[in-house]
């Protein structure tokens, strides 16, 4: 498996005072796994939430806290500290931490290290909902926007004071794709791309229908990679239990048709389309407005064809767009993508072997045969994640 983005990478996490600075706890935990070198500042507030000891045991470092420790604190540390920093993620943000760093206040040492470090940063705010809405919070995000933070918008939800509303502390699945991305080379910079995941469901009557077994698992890992790499990502996804990837903008379609209405509206403004979804490739004639009674059903189904959205895609493609297709055979590979590529008039096709339970369909893991113009190439057997990425650094070259 590939090694993780976070690996030897200097985080530098500015905790301040909120109720929510126990689950960053957790996420310094997570990321002390991953090999990251994470360095905590905490805020004065922040200690009446949660001890320094409790951040130090699990980053494995010292956490800094003054600026005036002199013998136990680097005397420098308010520059030193964010210098090496390859990011910083201040979490929990507090409207007070943002009202100063909005203004340019150096009057900490988190703060000042903000001032000081030209790393990145990733600020995500957790407050009462009303303290989020009000307008001098509001302003001091724009301010920071404007600054170049990257601001991780909080979720909504019951609240720590019983409130319900917008500013809860961002999940952590959605933290850790942007500290990701943060890391990663942006080479889908500037690229809006559309990709399309899961199965359809062509439906009988109101319980039935016909799918298969997609379970969404490769396209939703390459939408969530996309956005790592900087794309703007658009996901038409069939049904599905799979979370929305971060980033992502997801529409979510039960049908081949509707999928094709999703997939047509969006493919002219897209640079990249990839058609991962395993589309049903015909649709019960009838659709029955109530469930049809076991007597009544019909021994054989009548079934009518679904159009061919990848190959619609192919004959209006424009010149610059980079189309990808899937192909999931169970033999002849190689010659049954070729076909596909040609006929869909693609640029490349990813292969997938859904013969045994470690590729293909439901598995976490793949090996994809990829067909392109100027040749073949097996990828590695590893995790959807990594195939991702990999196919990526293929289209990234096509572009
Ligand atoms: N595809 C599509 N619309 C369809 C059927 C397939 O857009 N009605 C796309 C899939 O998203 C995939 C590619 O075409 O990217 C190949 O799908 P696959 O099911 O492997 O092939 P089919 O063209 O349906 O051919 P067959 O089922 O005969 O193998």
């Amino acid at each position: 498996m590939a090694q993780s983005v976070f690996a030897g990478k200097r985080i530098v996490i500015g905790v301040c005072g909120s109720i929510a600075a126990f689950k960053v706890a957790g996420w310094v935990s997570e990321l002390a796994k991953e090999e990251a070198l994470v360095s905590v500042v905490m805020t004065a507030s922040a200690r009446e939430f949660i001890t320094p000891l409790t951040f130090a045991a699990l980053s494995g470092n010292d956490v800094h806290t003054g600026m005036f420790d002199a013998g136990k604190e680097d005397v420098m540390a308010h520059i030193n500290i964010g210098r090496d920093a390859d990011v910083i993620l201040v979490a929990p943000a507090t409207a007070n931490l943002m009202a100063r760093l909005a203004i340019g206040m150096a009057d900490d040492l988190l703060t000042t290290t903000l001032l000081a470090s030209r790393a990145g940063v990733l600020i995500c705010p957790a407050m009462n909902p009303r303290m989020y809405d009000h307008p001098a919070t509001r302003r001091n995000l724009r301010t920071l926007k404007e600054l170049g933070y990257v601001i991780i918008d909080p979720e909504s939800g019951m609240m720590a004071c019983k409130e319900e509303g917008e500013g809860r502390l961002a999940e952590w699945d959605t933290v850790r794709e942007y500290l990701a991305k943060s890391l990663s080379a942006q080479d889908l910079q500037g690229q809006r791309v559309l990709v399309t995941a899961g199965p359809t469901r062509e439906p009988l009557d109101p319980a039935r229908f016909l799918s298969n077994r997609s379970s969404g698992k490769m396209g939703y890992a390459l939408a969530r990679a996309a956005f790592r790499r900087g794309a703007e990502v658009i996901l038409v996804s069939g049904p599905t239990t799979l979370p929305c990837p971060p980033g992502v903008t997801r529409e979510m379609v039960q049908t081949a048709l509707e999928m094709r209405e999703r997939v047509l509206a969006h493919a002219e403004g897209c640079s990249v389309i990839v058609k991962a979804a395993a589309v049903a490739d015909y649709r019960p004639e009838t659709l029955h407005e109530h469930k049809v009674k076991k007597e009544n059903i019909e021994k054989e189904l009548v079934l009518e064809k679904n159009p061919d959205i990848l190959f619609e895609l192919g004959k209006q493609k424009k010149s610059g767009q980079v189309l990808v297709g899937f192909a999931a055979e169970s033999k002849n590979l190689a010659e049954e993508g070729l076909k596909k590529l040609r006929k869909k008039n693609l640029d490349l096709i990813a292969v997938n072997d859904i013969g045994g339970d470690r590729t293909g369909f439901e598995a976490e893991t793949n090996q994809l045969l990829l067909i392109s113009r100027s040749g073949t190439e097996t990828l590695p057997f590893t995790s959807k994640a990594h195939t991702a990425d990999l196919l990526w650094d293929r289209i990234v070259a096509l572009l």
